[in-house]
């Protein structure tokens, strides 16, 4: 069975690229994420070649996965970072990043963040308040950079179809500015010497599944930017979404490069895909500790939880859970629960899952976004291990060993 060009069954063994998900597992311990970097660089290029007709430059959102090697694969292959903090800025400039190829977004930049940026050269600032120009100013004028690329972020007041708790683009959220805020700001762009209004930026959320969305966002930029000749590029942000469910077959990215490419004419086109790149290129692996069965449930208790994959605690999130030795019966409806002392730790809920026993193994997949970038201490647990496999699929090793807090 193919699940994709990285994760497969080969003889009943669940195989990321050549090797055994489980000898890896038995070597490393669980829980542990496992990255496929040919898969991460695949659908980095499959991005590009589908953006190419916008010639769209391509901003890795490192929040999906700061992990170094993947970001480090990322900028020699030139792809440019979208940053949310001085950390990732940081994160993106030590593995290679080159800083005019930096976008730095966010709602809450804190002052030291954005002199940082500028010092640094990065190459534009998301702005989404007004006050962030008279600190980028401010920060211009001390360092000497004369111009600094700023492009503001319209709130197009668009309801995405995803999970309420991802969307980012609707009236009510506390992400953008309206277009009214943005034609004041652009009155006033003589007030701020150092700044160059060149862009528009709008993301709407995250894992979007309807691409009228996102076409209506960027007409709505249009409409806000065609007054204005110094606009030369149009930020698109991220959320191009991924199958979650082997059954799901997102829209196809062509397709709204088509509907894309008629209307973005002459624009200069960013992009900020974080998920697209990273999430099916990576799995996070657990043991099945304690079976119970209680209640006329069965629940399957292993040593991954929601301090490891927060997603189906926080979004109802669907992973799907694959025992790393295939499972020749079907199994029965169970719940597939985490250590934590939380009734809301569970990662999959009435779910048809292979029989398991206590000591096997499984993957929760398409892990590889928000899954470690999103991991806790909580309960004072151990941040779960790291490993990643090459991109000639030729060796893996551990990238980060586990942070077990010391004994006194
Ligand atoms: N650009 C901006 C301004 C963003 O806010 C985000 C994601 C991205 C780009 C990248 O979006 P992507 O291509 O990955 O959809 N933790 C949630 C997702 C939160 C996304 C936050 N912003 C999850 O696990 O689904």
């Amino acid at each position: 069975m193919v699940l994709n060009s990285s994760f497969r069954y080969v003889g009943g063994a669940l195989q990321v690229d050549d090797f055994a998900l489980e000898a890896i597992a038995s070597e490393v311990g669980t829980p542990v994420y496992v990255y496929s970097l040919r898969r991460v660089l695949g659908n980095y290029r499959r991005l590009r070649r589908a953006f190419a007709p916008l010639s769209a430059q391509l901003h890795y959102s490192v929040k999906a996965n700061g992990n170094a090697a993947i970001v480090e694969a990322l900028a020699k292959q030139g792809s440019g970072f979208d940053c949310v903090s001085g950390g990732e800025i940081r994160q993106a400039l030590a593995a290679g990043g080159a800083a005019r190829q930096i976008v730095f977004a966010g709602v809450g930049k804190t002052r030291a963040e954005i002199e940082y940026a500028v010092e640094r050269g990065v190459g534009w600032l998301n702005v989404e308040n007004a006050l962030e120009l008279e600190y980028i100013q401010a920060a211009a004028e001390r360092t000497g950079a004369e111009s600094v690329l700023v492009a503001l972020r319209l709130n197009p007041e668009v309801t995405a179809k995803t999970h309420p708790k991802i969307a980012t683009g609707h009236g009510g959220a506390k992400f953008g500015m309206t277009a009214a805020v943005i034609h004041a700001l652009l009155a006033k762009r003589n007030a701020y010497p150092r700044i160059n209004f060149a862009g528009i930026h709008i993301h709407i959320g995250s894992q979007l599944g309807d691409s009228q969305a996102t076409i209506r966002a960027v007409e709505k930029a249009l409409e806000l930017a065609r007054p204005y000749p110094q606009i030369r590029a149009i930020n698109l942000g991220g959320g191009l979404p991924v199958a979650y469910q082997f059954a799901e077959s997102p829209p196809p990215v062509d397709e709204l490069v088509q509907a894309l490419s008629s209307r973005l004419g002459e624009y200069r086109v960013l992009l900020e895909p974080g998920r697209a790149i990273v999430a099916d290129a990576g799995a996070l692996l657990a043991e099945v500790l304690y079976v119970k069965r209680q209640a006329g449930q069965v629940f399957y208790i292993v040593d991954a939880g929601m301090t490891d994959l927060l997603r189906p605690a926080l979004y109802d999130a669907h992973h799907e859970v694959l025992p790393l030795r295939k499972a020749s019966s079907r199994g029965e409806v169970a719940q597939l629960v985490g250590p934590v002392c939380e009734s809301t730790d569970v990662l999959a809920r009435d779910r048809l899952l292979p029989p398991l026993q206590v000591g096997d193994k499984i993957a929760l997949m398409t892990a590889g976004a928000y899954g470690m970038a999103m991991a806790s201490n909580y309960n004072a647990r151990p941040l779960p291990a790291e490993v990643l496999v090459d991109a000639a699929g030729a060796g893996w090793r551990a990238s980060r060993s586990r942070n077990l807090l010391p004994e006194k």
